[in-house]
């Protein structure tokens, strides 16, 4: 049997996930919003271009949560994208309500899914669906890691000259400004970037990392990225379906990793069928460990708005 995979949201994002994962025959795709016709003709238009891009898969676009029924893997991207100047934190009041409804109808349909959320303030939002949901923490997370690894990784490819396959990057923390790329785990063939390039550099690449979300929303004027984003999801999304074991920063809960409990953080785990199938801790320095920290408190912060506005 084919897999189901469920895309709450049919703007940039959810599109460009949709598109990937019938792409590279995933499964068959569902794709749902509040909007009437949107999802339907984004549905149609995918699946007429199936015998172009060969794949197999069945998209059904549709307004209502009974044609999700049974999903194996549910994608969370709807709520409201940044304006330029918006800070993620801007969107919390309004997305949090959004992500809360979606979730619940997620549920009513699919006992056990696993859900990935994209929704902004990530690391905010991944609690809010596992508030509601109720769902066991390895089958509930946010990207957020991949994006951002694959944002300092561009930036070291270019920086270097060298081909993007070479490079590798880590970066762990909350999907804001306090994220925290990891230098010393960023490598060109297993070569650390601390090896190859001054501290100068180091601390730009770091920086525009940090910003990277924030530079494309300036340059694009109305919503965000889409396009790193999309592809980040359904890297995810194959590693789970196809049991692959990848080791890829993601939004987890933590439940004493890190030193920190009952916050959503991005830390590398391993992604397999079962979801998260474990939290990997890296030995950090001090002045690593104190910036993932700081992470931590504002996602602390975050999460304590969300119940505010959930139990308010
Ligand atoms: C970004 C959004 C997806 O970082 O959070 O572009």
């Amino acid at each position: 049997m084919r897999n189901k995979i469920t895309v709450v949201g049919a703007g940039q994002v959810g599109t460009t996930v949709a598109q990937l994962t019938a792409y590279k025959n995933l499964g068959n795709v569902v794709i749902t919003d509040i909007v009437e016709g949107l999802p339907q003709g984004k549905a149609l238009d995918l699946q007429e271009s199936g015998c172009l891009q060969v794949f197999d898969g069945i998209i059904t676009g549709t307004n209502d949560y009974k044609d999700t029924a049974d999903s194996d893997i549910v994608v969370i991207t709807a709520g409201i994208p940044r304006k330029p100047g918006q800070d993620r934190s801007d969107l919390i009041a309004t997305n949090a309500k959004i992500v809360k409804s979606v979730t619940e109808q997620v549920m009513e349909h699919s006992k056990n899914p696993l859900i990935i959320v994209v929704s902004n303030p990530l690391d905010a939002m991944v609690y809010v669906a596992k508030r509601v949901s109720g769902l066991p923490s390895e089958r509930i997370m946010g990207m957020a890691g991949v994006l951002d690894a694959a944002r300092f990784r561009s930036f070291v490819s270019l920086e270097l000259d060298c081909s993007l396959v070479d490079v590798d990057a880590m970066v762990l923390g909350g999907h804001g400004d306090s994220m925290v790329p990891m230098p010393r785990y960023t490598t060109v063939s297993g070569v650390p970037i601390t090896d190859l390039m001054n501290k100068e550099q180091i601390d730009r690449l770091v920086d525009r990392t940090r910003k990277g979300g924030a530079e494309i929303v300036g340059l694009l004027k109305t919503g965000s990225a889409f396009l790193a984003p999309g592809a980040s999801v359904v890297k995810m999304i194959e590693a789970i379906l196809q049991d692959k074991k990848r080791i890829l920063p993601c939004t987890v809960h933590l439940s004493g990793e890190y030193g920190w409990k009952d916050i959503f953080f991005g830390v590398p785990v391993k992604l397999g069928h079962a979801g998260i199938e474990e939290i990997i801790e890296l030995k950090l320095l001090p002045e690593e460990m104190e910036q993932l920290n700081r992470s931590a408190t504002d996602v602390q912060s975050q999460i304590k708005d969300v119940d505010n506005l959930l139990d308010g």
